[in-house]
């Protein structure tokens, strides 16, 4: 791997941390979950029904691409083809498309336009499971709709020619779009991994249209393992980040060496990708902020994963959720953008991420007393802010704190040692500026 390349194509991916992953298919009109072929054995021809009712009537992806604004979010990912393999582009090689269906639009370009209209990275989420392709296994395949199914035993399918396609889409994708900010296939499995997928081929190819493409680890792996970026020798297709899926990695993720890696969490908001109807348990606001500072604070990106329903529109429950993500970033975002792992202990009641000489101190827990600072004598700390308002934070010496004479302690009470309530009690962020 070229580093000083590397380095370079990652910077913007590193500073960013937070995205909007969006699963969107046929799969929201049964609205059982984009896996819901494979869950319930169903049969192209059955499935086809969708395709030929498609017709989002609410679509508009400058309202996705505002509430992504609004939430913070500096980068989203699209299912340009999930494993369904209904493509939401306008592809030449085949005509199971939304152009096709009712509705007749290239949504891949109409999400690009407005997502770039608003200043947010774009990327796009290709499939190389392919469930509607005649020559990807079917019988013997551990999860096609049709695995084990007699009427398959002795189909011939030739892999090769499914090779082609999926490489002649991506060429698509690279080329008929402009920059594409980051790729991000899904995913390796059995035996389907690596030059498999004829994977050094295929990523020649992309680079050489996609230079700067930031590209996921997923031709090696899943959401399980990390691949060959860990080790000392990658391959050319190990990716250039760690995809954990429905985790947050206990600290972050080191290579065979111990050095942090690049990762991104990719996380549903309910327990589904695409839209599910009954599935109504969303994490709050506040858990979700929480983890995304859990996620800084470990060195890695959050993606968080939104499924419009089948008119196209995100169901409010997200949207409600993102609004009000986007009223914590909006004055908490420098302790996010830009950040990093603080490398100083984990304090008790919270977490710590930094940029440069700024640590800041994302108070969770409710404190009795005066907070304290971790990791700094009081002759290092040039200042301290409450970030919201950028309001001075004194420091609080006195006979409470004598003992403990290895901390700074502060306080933002009205007076001396008061500290309770939180001004925020989802997160409380404390900027300390260390003198350089
Ligand atoms: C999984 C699932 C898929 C989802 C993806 C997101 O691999 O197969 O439905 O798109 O994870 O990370």
């Amino acid at each position: 791997m070229d580093k000083p390349s590397y380095q370079n194509r990652m910077k913007w991916f590193l500073h960013d941390r937070f995205g909007m992953f969006i699963h969107w298919g046929l799969y929201a009109i049964p609205a059982r979950g984009e896996w819901v072929r494979n869950a319930e054995r169903i049969t192209s021809e059955e499935y086809y029904k969708y395709f030929e009712e498609f017709n989002p009537k609410s679509f508009d992806a400058r309202k996705w691409a505002a509430l992504a604004k609004k939430a913070g979010m500096k980068y989203a990912v699209l299912t340009a083809k999930h494993h369904d393999g209904f493509c939401l582009f306008d592809s030449r090689y085949t005509d199971f498309k939304a152009t096709n269906t009712p509705f007749g639009r290239d949504i891949v370009a109409e999400y690009l336009k407005a997502f770039r209209d608003e200043g947010i990275k774009v990327g796009l989420y290709y499939s190389l499971l392919d469930w509607y392709h005649p020559d990807y296994p079917h019988y013997s395949d551990s999860v096609h709709p049709m695995r084990g199914n007699p009427e398959y035993k002795d189909a011939v399918h030739n892999f090769d020619n499914y090779l082609d396609y999926m490489h002649s889409q991506v060429e698509e994708l690279c080329t008929n779009y402009g920059k594409i900010d980051v790729l991000w296939f899904d995913y390796s499995y059995d035996d389907m991994r690596g030059e498999k997928w004829r994977s050094t081929k295929l990523i020649n190819m992309v680079r050489s249209h996609q230079p700067d493409v930031i590209i996921d680890n997923r031709l090696e792996v899943s959401g399980e393992g990390f691949g060959s970026i860990a080790t000392d020798n990658p391959t050319a297709y190990s990716g250039d980040f760690v995809s954990p899926e429905q985790i947050i990695p206990p600290k972050g993720i080191l290579n065979e060496r111990g050095e942090p890696l690049a990762w991104e969490s990719c996380i549903t908001m309910n327990n589904h990708w695409g839209y599910h109807r009954y599935d109504k348990d969303f994490k709050s606001s506040k858990v979700i902020i929480r983890k995304l500072v859990e996620c800084v604070s470990k060195g890695g990106n959050l993606l968080l994963n939104v499924g419009p329903d089948a008119n196209g529109v995100i169901p409010e429950e997200s949207a409600g959720i993102l609004c009000e993500i986007g009223s914590w970033m909006e004055k908490n975002s420098d302790s996010i953008y830009g950040c990093t792992h603080a490398d100083l202990e984990k304090p008790e009641y919270g977490r710590i991420t930094r940029k440069g000489n700024k640590y800041y101190f994302h108070i969770t827990e409710e404190l009795i007393g005066p907070i304290p600072i971790y990791g700094f004598r009081k002759e290092q700390i040039e200042k301290i802010r409450l970030l919201a308002t950028g309001a001075e934070i004194p420091i609080a010496e006195g006979w409470v704190t004598k003992n403990y004479p290895d901390y700074v302690f502060v306080h933002y009470g009205p007076e001396q040692f008061f500290t309770y309530p939180l001004p925020d009690p989802v997160d409380t962020v404390i900027e300390v500026t260390v003198k350089q």
